[in-house]
């Protein structure tokens, strides 16, 4: 596969995507849609790779959708081509994947970070939804998102105003799971990559089936679904090799069956 816009490589069982648009701050236009959309679903479908990583630069995660490339476009031209729809297919991705975001992930950058399983941030780190102040509004499943991360009183203040949030504000909200120093964002980011890596795949996937639905269902609905799941791990030879493991000792070996 090659790929203009993003950078893709594999380190043992993860892969490592890189934003690469540094002229324009890593903005997403729809050529980087379209790698995304490849790289991906090269990964899902990878039995080898467990975990990816999504990154940008030091200076930007990514600085939003392109701006340039969206300037001259008509209301025909993005509701009939159903404009960002094709990022429906990166959060289709069923295996887990973490975004590592060091400075501006802003508009569609903040977006494309939370639609991952997992934000580590940079001390650099700034988040926003500055879409307002193009006259628009998010566009990426942004207002969303965002209420569902941090809650309506901080998502409705950030979307109507424009404000950046800092990596420390984004911990305590809830945005992030993590803020580690700038020089070690990605190792850091690697390094909780591997260790989703290590997991039985098929309970890995589960899990992230399980938490994704607890914004789709009631409680009473997903504790049900997640029963389910739970007791379909029982037809898994990793649920048998888990089990076997703890008792004798040992780490599990598994096989993803
Ligand atoms: N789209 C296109 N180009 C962008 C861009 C974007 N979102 N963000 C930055 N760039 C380009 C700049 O135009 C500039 O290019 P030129 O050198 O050709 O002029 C280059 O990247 C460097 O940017 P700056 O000179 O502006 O860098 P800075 O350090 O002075 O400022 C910044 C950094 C505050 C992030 C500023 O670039 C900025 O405000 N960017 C736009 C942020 C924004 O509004 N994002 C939302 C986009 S809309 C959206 O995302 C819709 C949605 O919901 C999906």
């Amino acid at each position: 596969m090659s790929f203009e816009t993003i950078l893709v490589e594999t380190r043992g069982a993860v892969t490592l995507v890189r934003l690469n648009r540094p002229q324009a701050l890593n903005a997403l236009n729809s050529q980087v849609l379209g790698e995304l959309i490849t790289a991906f679903a090269a990964y899902d479908a990878d039995a080898s790779q467990r975990c990816l990583v999504i990154t940008g630069s030091e200076k930007a995660f990514a600085a939003g959708a392109d701006i340039k490339e969206m300037s001259t476009q008509s209301f025909a031209d993005m509701y009939g081509g159903n404009f960002f729809a094709g990022y429906d297919h990166v959060t289709a991705t069923r295996k887990p994947w973490i975004a590592a975001v060091s400075g501006f992930a802003l508009g569609g950058g903040c977006e494309l970070a939370m639609m991952a399983d997992i934000i580590i941030a940079a001390e650099n780190a700034k988040f926003g939804q500055p879409e307002i102040k193009l006259g628009v509004t998010p566009g990426m499943g942004g207002s969303q998102r965002l209420v569902r991360a941090i809650g309506k009183a901080k998502a409705m203040e950030m979307c109507l105003t424009g404000r950046m949030m800092d990596a420390a504000e984004a911990e305590r909200s809830g945005l992030v799971a993590r803020v580690v120093p700038t020089d070690q964002l990605l190792d850091e980011a690697l390094k909780l990559a591997e260790t989703i890596a290590g997991m039985a795949p098929l309970a890995a996937i589960a899990v992230k089936e399980e938490v994704d639905a607890a914004f789709e269902m009631t409680l009473k609905e997903g504790v049900r679904f997640e029963r389910r799941l739970f007791h379909s791990l029982f037809g898994s030879a990793d649920q048998k090799e888990g089990m076997a493991a703890f008792v004798e000792k040992r780490p599990g070996n598994w096989t993803g069956k």
